[in-house]
């Protein structure tokens, strides 16, 4: 295991996924975790990471007392990254200093050869970031690189098994950072390439059965999106039909999609799915409301009724309780990372509540399963594959919780809005796949706006909807950029949609990135 401690660098989960990518796997938790943690999970190689602090500011993240000792003890590896490096300078006796030149951006650094981090040595391209620099090393290190002003860039004492980098290899701006990773897990760590997407099922299937016991039973919200789909695929394939997942039709739901989602899961993944239609309770409930947080609110609060019937149901049948609920939870929901101070950066998603289906039910006493919660989405994606979980379901753009409610702006059931929005979406994402366009385009939808415009449709002067069309490129939903689509291809989109569609006459573009926007509109 390659142990990360995160010192709140941007790039953090991006060496974890570098180093997952070369078949090791990593994980990534607080730089600030008690020593007990560290030990509990046994690493081979602990990474230090980059972050805004100086080792210098009081209170500036550190890693835990006895943390020394125990690398020591233990041969266990360690690599600083940038601040990670400076950690490592002055922790064990050297001397940080606040740099005459301070370095950011791409440079040169010239490696000496014989060295355990770059083998032969020579020149490369590197992505610096850092004010301050290591002054004087700790006794029984070396400099093995500098750059181009004469900054320490790496350093290492293969004895005590330390090792640093001021600079980032992780990113793509240091185009053989990745070789200098590769060379040191493998040539000075000694770490195997074992960590195969196969094993990962396996070992989920081994420790699903020596969870769930043989009488008992599980429960799994269903909302046609990649994560819980994979998850229950994967419980069905340990427990079988002990599993027992709900589909919700809330009402809220894409063009078809409550047909077309079922007859996957049960043609396609052979999944045990009960589909419960709620929707007259749901759109009852938001009939008149108009602020977003409320609407989530009420969503969230509609799932949990139908999820207690749903479990109160099994009960019945089964004549036990289930024991058991399946999440999709993944990495990124659970890394614990260390913000930098002062940075407002939170864990949790604090613009909206967002809510997940399989999420809700804490009031119901039971038992988690999280499968994949130490998996990234594209990971989930070849896990998916493996379990033969169809591309349609695989590949699909995300949707969010509350579904279309936070799409149609306002009340959403004024007037025939989410059967206009249904035919819409259902036009542009249509034409998006036969464009060849879906699979490199984040998330697309439209939105249904709650103003009409005047216009003119065969000769008749008509006040109807607008509706906006968003499509964004994103690696996370954290932040994204709207997609440029050719204009030809937007005049036929907007032709179909006002051709097509009554009672649409405006078709509008969303040009705005996340930040200053969100990728949904409520
Ligand atoms: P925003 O609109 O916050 O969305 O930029 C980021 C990503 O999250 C999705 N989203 C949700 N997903 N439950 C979910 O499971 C929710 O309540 C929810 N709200 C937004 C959104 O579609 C985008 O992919």
């Amino acid at each position: 295991l390659v142990l990360i401690l995160d010192f709140g660098s941007q790039y953090t989960h991006l060496i974890t996924r570098r180093i997952r990518n070369l078949s090791v796997l990593s994980l990534c938790v607080s730089g600030t975790s008690s020593l007990q943690s560290i030990v509990d999970l046994n690493p081979r190689v602990v990474i230090l990471s980059g972050g805004p602090s100086s080792v210098h500011t009081p209170g500036g993240p550190s890693f835990p007392d006895g943390f020394l000792e125990y690398v020591r003890e233990n041969g266990v590896f360690v690599l600083g990254i940038c601040y990670g490096l400076h950690l490592i300078v002055q922790r064990l006796g050297g001397e940080v200093r606040v740099g005459d030149a301070q370095e950011y951006g791409k440079m040169e650094i010239v490696a000496e050869g014989d060295s355990g981090l770059f083998g032969k040595g020579g020149r490369q391209m590197v992505w610096m970031s850092h004010g301050d620099e290591a002054a004087r090393l700790p006794q029984g290190f070396k400099v093995v690189a500098r750059s181009q002003q004469g900054v320490v860039a790496a350093i290492e004492n293969s004895e005590k098994r330390f090792y640093g980098l001021q600079y980032h290899p992780e990113v793509t701006h240091s185009p053989q950072g990745m070789e200098t990773l590769k060379n040191f897990l493998f040539n000075v760590c000694g770490v195997t390439a074992d960590w195969k997407m196969q094993d990962v099922v396996e070992e989920e299937i081994k420790v699903i059965n020596e969870t769930v016991g043989p009488e008992d039973h599980v429960i799994c919200a269903l909302s046609g999106g990649v994560d819980s789909t994979v998850a229950a695929t994967l419980i069905h394939k340990a427990i079988g039909d002990r599993l027992h997942c709900v589909f919700v039709d809330n009402g809220l739901l894409r063009y078809q999609e409550r047909e077309r989602v079922m007859s996957t899961f049960e043609s396609d993944l052979h999944l045990p799915v009960t589909c419960v239609d709620a929707s007259d309770e749901f759109l009852s409930k938001l009939k008149g409301v108009v602020d977003p947080e409320v609407k989530r609110k009420i969503i969230g609060k509609e799932f949990i009724s139908v999820f207690d019937e749903f479990s109160k149901g099994l009960e019945q049948k089964l004549g036990k309780k289930p024991q058991f609920l399946v999440q999709g939870t993944l990495y990124p929901d659970v890394i614990e990372s260390c913000p930098p101070p002062g940075s407002g950066r939170t864990h949790s998603h604090t613009i909206k509540s967002h809510h997940n289906v399989g999420g809700l039910p804490q009031n119901m006493k039971l038992k988690l399963i999280e499968p994949l919660k130490l998996l990234f989405k594209d990971e989930v994606r070849r896990l998916g594959r493996i379990l033969n979980v169809p591309d349609s379901f695989l590949k699909r753009h995300p949707f969010p919780g509350p579904g279309l409610a936070v799409r149609v702006l306002g009340d959403i059931t004024e007037g025939n809005a989410l059967e206009v929005l249904r035919q819409v979406d259902e036009i542009f994402i249509q034409s998006i796949k036969d464009a060849g366009l879906y699979d490199i385009i984040w998330q697309a939808f439209a939105v249904f706006l709650p103003i009409r415009s005047v216009g003119v449709q065969g000769d008749q002067r008509t006040h109807s909807h607008v509706v906006a069309l968003r499509a964004v490129t994103s690696e996370d939903g954290m932040t994204a950029d709207w997609y440029y689509f050719d204009h030809k291809f937007l005049d036929d989109v907007s032709r179909k949609i006002c051709n097509s569609v009554r009672g649409v006459n405006r078709v509008v573009q969303d040009i705005t990135s996340k930040p200053p926007s969100t990728i949904e509109w409520e």
